[in-house]
């Protein structure tokens, strides 16, 4: 499997190596998202006439919400909408998906808020939404014959790539920056003996990446040469939320920006309801998160430019350390037609929403998730979210991976005899 895109190539994928009838559902063909020019589906991700980003293209049947409902309780229940075979469910795979949306009002209350929900996405199997995009990528990898289930990542990507491919039997190889945290660590060598930690940043690791699937035969990196099928498997976000709301979009929305695939991917989810007629076609605004210490998107937003200029990040929040950020400029145009807006916020702001959510509503995020929460409390501060229209925000990866962030801000065990009297002179009770 070649990185490289050529109309040779293309040819040669369909009309020798294609993929099987059906093997991508209701996908179509492959779309640039600057000229829409249209390749064969295979494992292309560059316009072969002007290099932008080739997304997925379908024709949908129709679809009613009955249907969805009936479909099993993860994000399988989408898969007519997804870039997956119709038997999808018969092929093992991590079935991520249909994650708990809670009304916060705890936190809503703290923020000034009317309504609120947190979608939480770290009740995954590897506790990140990634496990959704790596389902549908494992898919992609499958049907074009993959030998290697591959990724660069800042961290849950790649434990969602390592448990995946290890379910699936297949060997991975997740490529990480060498300063991740060690649980994240952990969480993928636990599924792989193919765990490399590259020194430099995640720019550094895609860019490396970039050129091993360039060079190797038989290689699927998942945000690579399958980026098209993998960021699909973001949009079941976006369904699961209007559909656990009863089948209506939320007004507002607030989204973690590293690359920006998954929040372009909401957006697409909801437009893609409203024209299949599964809800009301209303307004809603779609606002992005970042940390000051990697916030080219924030910067370029605020600037009213499209140039976003690459930053050397340096932020606790690790997963959301991209300082080139593919999507970049599609978060951009999404927040600006919506009606939203991308801000940024202090490491010290992330750290503090990782606290107020855990004491508002019992849910420990990691620091992408701080940051999400601090911006949502920054952008009601600054009266950029409206404060009277019902508000979603994602929470998108477990606390317990990001443990040395958050250690020091909270108190340490009163540790005691194991005495009633020892008790008492706490102060606790
Ligand atoms: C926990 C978490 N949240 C959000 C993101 C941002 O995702 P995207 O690159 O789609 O913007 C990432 C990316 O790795 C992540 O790990």
């Amino acid at each position: 499997m070649s990185a490289a895109v050529t109309e040779a190539d293309q040819t040669t994928s369909t009309e020798n190596t294609g993929p099987r009838e059906g093997a991508f559902g209701n996908a179509v063909a492959l779309a640039c998202r600057e000229c829409s020019h249209r390749v064969d589906l295979g494992p292309f991700y560059a316009c072969p006439e002007c290099f932008g980003p080739l997304e997925i293209a379908y024709e949908f049947p129709a679809i009613t919400r009955a249907e969805i409902e009936a479909g099993p309780r993860n994000i399988w229940r989408y898969k007519a909408l997804l870039p997956v075979p119709t038997d999808i469910e018969a092929s093992p795979n991590t079935e991520p998906g249909f994650t708990r949306l809670l009304e916060a009002k705890n936190l809503a209350a703290e923020l000034g808020l009317a309504r609120l929900w947190v979608k939480d996405d770290s009740t995954n199997p590897t506790n990140s939404f990634k496990d959704r995009v790596v389902a549908c990528a494992l898919s992609a990898a499958r049907e074009l014959d993959a030998k290697v289930f591959a990724c660069p990542s800042t961290g849950n990507l790649a434990n969602a790539v390592a448990a995946a491919g290890a379910r699936a039997g297949i060997k991975t190889v997740v490529f990480i920056p060498s300063n991740l945290e060690q649980p994240k660590q952990v969480n993928s060598a636990i599924f792989t003996e193919s765990l490399v930690a590259v020194d430099g940043n995640y720019d550094d690791v895609n860019k490396l990446a970039s050129e091993i699937a360039g060079e190797e035969e038989g290689w699927a990196f998942v945000n690579v040469n399958v980026r098209p099928y993998y960021a699909e498997g973001s949009k079941t976000l976006g369904y699961e939320i209007a559909e656990q709301l009863g089948w209506r979009l939320p007004d507002q929305i607030v989204i973690p920006v590293a690359s920006g695939s998954q929040l372009t991917k909401v957006d697409k989810a909801f437009q893609e309801l409203i024209k299949l007629g599964l809800v009301e076609d209303k307004p809603y605004r779609i606002f992005g998160a970042q940390a000051e210490g990697c916030g080219p998107v924030a910067t370029a937003f605020k600037a009213g430019t499209d140039a976003i200029r690459p930053v050397k990040p340096d932020t606790i929040a690790k997963s959301l350390a991209i300082g080139n950020p593919a999507d970049g400029i599609y978060v951009l145009d999404i927040a600006r037609r919506t009606g939203g807006a991308v801000e940024e916020v202090t490491d010290d702001e992330v750290r503090a929403g990782i606290v107020l959510l855990a004491r508002t509503e019992g849910i420990f995020t990691e620091t992408a998730g701080g940051t999400t929460v601090a911006v949502t409390r920054k952008l009601v501060e600054t009266g950029q979210l409206d404060p009277e229209l019902e508000t979603v925000v994602i929470n998108t990866g477990h606390g317990l991976k990001t443990l040395d962030a958050i250690s020091g801000q909270v108190g340490a065990a009163a540790t005691i005899a194991p005495t009633y009297e020892s008790f008492k002179a706490t102060g606790i009770a």
